[in-house]
Parts: C-alpha cells; structure tokens; sequence
C-alpha cells in the first residue's frame, strides 16, 4: 500500500447472503487486501452476511430499515453507525435500499457499489434475467461509485461472463460471481492504495495498469 500507515476502515453493507462480503474478508485475512472491515451493517436481521462477519469476530450491526419513518431517517443511522465505526470507505455488497443524497453528502465519493450486469447495460434488478432474455451474448459485473442514479455512477473495474447456450438465470449468476468475488477485493485495493482519482464519468488510475488488448468474440470466429 502507498502513502498509507493505516489499513483503509471500510464499512460493508449487505442485505444477503454475503458472498461478496465474504470474498472481502478472504482477501483482508490473507493479506492481499489493505483493508480491515471495521463493521458490517445490515437493514436485515436475518442477512446470512452478519452471521459471516460475526464467525470472523467483525462488529455487526443491524439497522433494521422498517424501524423508521423515512429513507432519509434510516439513513442517518446507518452513516452514524459508520462515522462511529471510523469508516473511510463504504462497500455495497448486495444491499437492497436505495442510498440517499444524506448518505451520498456523509461520504462524498466514497461509496462503491457491486452490480452483477455490464453496466450501463442492465441496470436495476434481476438483470441476469434480462440479459438472458435480450439476448446478450456478454454480461459479467461492475464495481462504481455510488451516485444519485441506480447503478449509474463512475466505473472503477469490470468482468465480462459470456452468456452460453442453455444458461438459465442461476448460472449465470453463478459464473458472474465467481468474477465478482475477484473484482470486489481488487477495486477495493486500488482505492486502498490511493490510486483512484475520479474526473467526470471517469476513474483514472495511476500508475495506469497494463493495456488490455485483444476482444472476447461471442460465439467464436472459428466456430
Ligand atoms: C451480487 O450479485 C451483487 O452483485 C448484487 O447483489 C448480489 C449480492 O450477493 N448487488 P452476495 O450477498 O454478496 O452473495
């Protein structure tokens, strides 16, 4: 990490199962991620992710979202909750609510987000679904900056999954998050090492990674 003493505080929110969370505390265990997970807060009391953080001795907190009147008023507890917790950067991973401008102002450019599409195609839900029923011979997944649009915000990394005959919407969504658990830890890691710089729609990288070069062709040339 450079330029940096401290592990980057982040502050994961998941509303699921937590597989990405779960990725995320892989990679902070084993080393390959400067990042230490200072709490995981969910707005669901049953989310399989607290219950993975809690085995790894992570502080949780459920902020349970029916508790209040108001988008606004939930957030405020959950930005309080990570202000308390020291959190420097704020990780989506699978968290169902709708952030808003009081949430996006607390952490000005510091909220990532995981969507399991090519964005800007697919947004939204269910969109491994859609791409199937579009007839997309690509999808894969994004991790952005969270703006005040859904799933609209500056891409930091992407993976492209090709879409194969006979997929259904299960596996492809299973092959997409197998490349989100890479992605995830790794758009985390620029950040953590003071890579990232955003300009417009952009996120400029420095140093800038090698090119990638050649194209993914779906079905094959030769087929
Ligand atoms: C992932 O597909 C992510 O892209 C989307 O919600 C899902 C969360 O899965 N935002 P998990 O809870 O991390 O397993």
């Amino acid at each position: 990490m450079t330029n940096r003493k401290e592990k980057l505080r982040i502050g994961v929110l998941a509303s699921g199962g937590g597989t990405n969370l779960q990725a995320i505390i892989d990679r902070s265990l084993d080393g390959s991620l400067d990042a230490e997970i200072a709490v995981v807060l969910s707005n669901n009391p049953d989310a399989g992710a607290l219950e993975r953080a809690a085995q790894k001795g992570i502080a949780t907190r459920c902020i349970n979202h029916r508790e209040f009147g108001s988008r606004e008023e939930f957030d405020r507890a959950m930005v309080a909750a990570l202000q308390e917790a020291g959190v420097e950067l704020v990780v989506l991973a699978g968290f169902m609510r709708i952030i808003t401008e009081t949430f996006l102002t607390a952490f000005p450019q510091r909220i990532i987000n995981i969507h399991p599409a090519l964005l800007p195609a697919f947004p939204g839900l269910h969109v491994q679904q859609q791409a199937l029923d579009y007839g997309a011979r690509f999808s894969g997944c994004t991790v952005h900056f969270v703006d005040g649009g859904v799933d609209t915000g500056p891409i930091i990394i992407q993976a492209v999954v090709p879409i194969i005959p006979g997929d259904n919407a299960d596996r492809l969504a299973a092959r997409i998050l197998e490349q989100e658990h890479l992605i995830y830890p790794r758009a985390i890691q620029l950040f953590a090492e003071g890579r990232i710089k955003i300009e417009g729609r952009q996120v400029i990288i420095t140093p800038p990674p090698p090119d990638v070069s050649g194209a993914l062709v779906n079905p094959a040339l030769n087929s």
